[in-house]
């Protein structure tokens, strides 16, 4: 997945470093300030950098970003034989099905990016997640034909391509600060599988696909879809595990739930995708990250098949393996159960590289703010 944010970087009291400096306080702050800029700007570059081919390609990211490399990336293979089944308190969708006010289709040159702007903000709670989370934005991830571009893959099958709708724990107040946080950002994913007619629901977004060709580009939906309209009728069956950004910085903050149920596109509403292109016009033909290793972490499966198989079977309930439905009752007890034993504290740091994120038009403001700064520390 890919997460953008808007941030406004303010500063305050510029160039009161002189009487500071002789009470030993306020340069040294500047010092500071102006190395983590550099750093952030730094980042910043080459998050926008990356592809998905060659040098730039994904066995390279760990190279600037310490947390691709990190023991619980994303996306991974999960494995149906392999899965915990659970029965986790049902997801409350809320604002799904309300038609945005306006709704934008960016191609930032790694994905088809959509925004919106609602009365009522989608919200998802429930299930394996503690807390209410605000929808941030929605994109895809597609593979150079219908053979392949899913990021994760269910029992090694690749899907043609895979949806992520990015919401960050409201708590936090922005994606972007969200990304500080073990929970910070939960991502719905689907996945999509070729049918042989058009699905209806995605016609005015795959005309709208026309309009943002060229890297940087939008458009505006004249009709915008709620976010139901775009997704599949099965919200009860999902696999859900623990996993990162699939981009980077590759954050470990990511609730990952993975609905089973496939959304249908045609080959030629797929295909529409791949003409895309990237911030160098070459086509942006594939854009997922190959799995990561699943290392020490289990994938639940969210099921009612539990419950009906113990209305069927009373006399002799069924005990299945590391199922113990009383500690269901509490939110996260399912997910924090599932993590190693052998490492309690699980979840990695987050990074500072977080903040690479940032949009373009940051960079140029943080440098602005780098040379004040500089310029205050010259005076001192
Ligand atoms: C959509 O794009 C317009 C024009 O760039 C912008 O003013 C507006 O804020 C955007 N809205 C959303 C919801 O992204
Ligand atoms: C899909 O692409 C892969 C990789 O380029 C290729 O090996 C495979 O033959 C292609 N499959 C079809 C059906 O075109
Ligand atoms: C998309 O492109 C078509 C054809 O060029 C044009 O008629 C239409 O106004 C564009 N729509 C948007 C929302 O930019
Ligand atoms: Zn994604």
């Amino acid at each position: 997945m890919t997460a953008t944010t808007t941030t406004t970087v303010t500063t305050t009291s510029g160039g009161h470093c002189s009487k500071s400096y002789r009470r030993g306080g306020g340069c040294g702050g500047g010092v500071m300030l102006i190395a983590s800029i550099l750093v952030l700007s730094v980042h910043y570059g080459h998050a926008q950098d990356f592809g998905y081919d060659g040098e730039k390609g994904p066995s390279h990211w760990g190279e600037q970003y310490n947390s691709c490399t990190g023991k619980h990336q994303s996306p991974i293979n999960i494995n149906s034989l392999d899965v915990k089944k659970v029965n986790l308190p049902p997801l409350v969708f809320q604002g799904f099905n309300v038609a945005p006010k306006e709704t934008n289709l960016t191609n930032n040159g790694h994905t088809v990016v959509v925004t919106m702007d609602s009365e009522v903000t989608p919200t998802v709670s429930g299930g394996p997640l503690a807390g209410m989370y605000e929808y941030s934005q929605l994109h895809f991830h597609w593979g150079d034909n219908d053979t392949f571009g899913s990021e994760d893959m269910i029992d090694n099958h690749r899907f043609p391509m895979e949806l992520h709708i990015v919401f960050f724990k409201q708590e936090y107040k922005n994606a972007r600060t969200a990304l500080n946080h073990p929970d910070g950002l939960t991502v719905l994913a689907f996945f999509y599988e070729i049918a042989p007619v058009d699905n209806p629901m995605y016609d005015e977004f795959i005309a709208l696909l026309g309009n943002v060709t060229g890297s940087h580009l939008s458009a505006r939906f004249e009709t915008p879809p709620s976010l139901k309209d775009l997704l599949a009728e099965d919200l009860l069956h999902y696999y859900t595990y623990d996993g990162s950004l699939t981009t980077p910085p590759c954050s470990e903050v990511v609730t990952w739930i993975d609905f089973k149920e496939p959304i249908l596109l045609s080959h030629a509403q797929v295909q529409a995708f791949r003409a895309l292109e990237d911030e160098e016009g070459h086509p942006l033909t594939h854009n997922f990250r190959p799995v990561q290793p699943l290392g020490d972490r289990v994938v639940l499966y969210n099921t009612d098949e539990l419950i009906k198989q113990v209305e069927l079977d009373e006399e002799h309930p069924p005990e299945p393996e590391g199922v113990d439905t009383n500690k269901l009752d509490t939110h996260k007890s399912a997910s924090e159960e599932a993590k190693s034993p052998k490492d309690p504290s699980n979840r990695k740091q987050p990074r500072n590289d977080a903040v690479s994120i940032l949009p373009g038009t940051t960079r140029w403001t943080l440098l602005i703010v780098a040379l004040t700064l500089i310029s205050t520390i010259v005076q001192c």
